[in-house]
């Protein structure tokens, strides 16, 4: 039997034959620096039991944390508030009167200036009905009335040395209000992340759990976009960076890769991407279970974002990674 002799020119295994190779034409790079931490304050200390690992922090672990974090190489931190009950109410007024928050907005400036702080904007923590805007008696969330008390949120967080502001309530105009807020008082150097396409999703589950913040009645679909939708997610990143917006961010992250991929190859703004409650709580399963590596999952589900188009990560695994980076030196 003659052998049958093939010819092929292209053998593109050539190019990933040893490490050397590979690491000369590797296109995608994660770091620390691309990464953000969401810390929960609170009254008391608590774990959060439907994501194992993470806990709302009270003052003092809060402080802990941000030592721990000071040296991490990470971009920075999302803080949200975990309210009291007796706190809450129908017009969200501890929005405006949060001081624990607020002491943490700045303790993080006062032990680890590096860390950029963002602060989150919406009144879902504070709102009796769950909700990230205020509740006509009809039913109907209001969009302008909001938009007027987040922007004075803003401001205060502003004033207290929140680096960006993080609006991610979905009202139309907020970014328009808080910029105009914001250089009218002379806080021209306050960037603003926008969750500009941020989905009425499912996997949000765990975080309403950490902040007891789950809509009293009815669903997000009002405001939050309809997941069958990515066209859409491209008209909300036009007017969120034409309203001021430093940052256009898509959450969940995983499953919605396309919309990341969309919305960066239009060159407006970079990209934030929020790796969710949801998405962090399966992933972890899987590893309690040891069905998935965790370390090469970390990595791989980060880089992933990364590859799509962002450059900005929100991820409860942030810690993490930056200690895996600092021991493993490069995966
Ligand atoms: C609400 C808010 C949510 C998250 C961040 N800000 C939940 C929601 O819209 O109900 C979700 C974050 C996560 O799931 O990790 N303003």
């Amino acid at each position: 039997m003659s052998k049958k002799e093939i010819t092929i020119l292209n053998r593109p295994r050539r190019l990933r034959k040893n490490q050397t190779v590979r690491s000369a034409v590797a296109e995608t790079f994660l770091s620390a620096s691309n990464l953000v931490q969401p810390l929960f304050i609170s009254k008391k200390s608590e774990p959060i039991k439907s994501m194992p690992g993470q806990s709302r922090l009270s003052l003092k672990n809060f402080e802990d944390k941000i030592k721990s974090l000071a040296e991490s190489g990470l971009f920075g931190v999302a803080l949200f508030s975990h309210v009291e009950d007796k706190n809450k109410d129908s017009h969200a007024s501890y929005a405006l009167k949060d001081k624990l928050y607020f002491e943490a907005i700045d303790c993080v400036k006062r032990l680890a200036p590096q860390l950029q702080v963002i602060t989150d904007v919406a009144l879902d923590p504070y709102s009796s009905d769950g909700h990230d805007g205020l509740v006509s008696s009809s039913g109907e969330i209001l969009n302008d009335e909001t938009v007027e008390i987040l922007t004075e949120m803003a401001l205060m967080h502003a004033k207290l040395g929140a680096d960006f502001i993080a609006p991610s309530d979905m009202m139309d105009g907020r970014i328009l209000s808080i910029r105009t807020a914001l250089e009218e008082n002379n806080f021209k150097n306050v960037g603003i992340i926008s969750y500009c396409a941020k989905y009425a999703s499912h996997y949000y589950g765990p975080f309403r759990d950490a902040l007891d913040s789950a809509p009293k009645s009815g669903d997000k679909k009002t405001y939050q976009m309809d997941f069958s939708n990515s066209d859409e997610a491209l008209r909300e990143a036009i007017l969120d960076v034409e309203e001021g917006a430093d940052f256009i961010m898509v959450k969940p992250a995983g499953p919605y890769q396309d919309v990341i991929y969309r919305i960066a190859s239009m060159g407006l703004a970079p990209v934030a991407a929020y790796q969710v409650s949801g998405e962090y709580s399966a992933l972890m399963a899987a590893f309690e279970k040891e069905w998935l590596d965790r370390d090469k999952i970390i990595h791989e589900s980060l880089l992933g974002l990364k590859r799509s188009g962002a450059s900005l990560i929100f991820t409860y695994f942030a810690e993490e990674y930056a200690l895996l980076k600092k021991k493993e030196g490069q995966f």
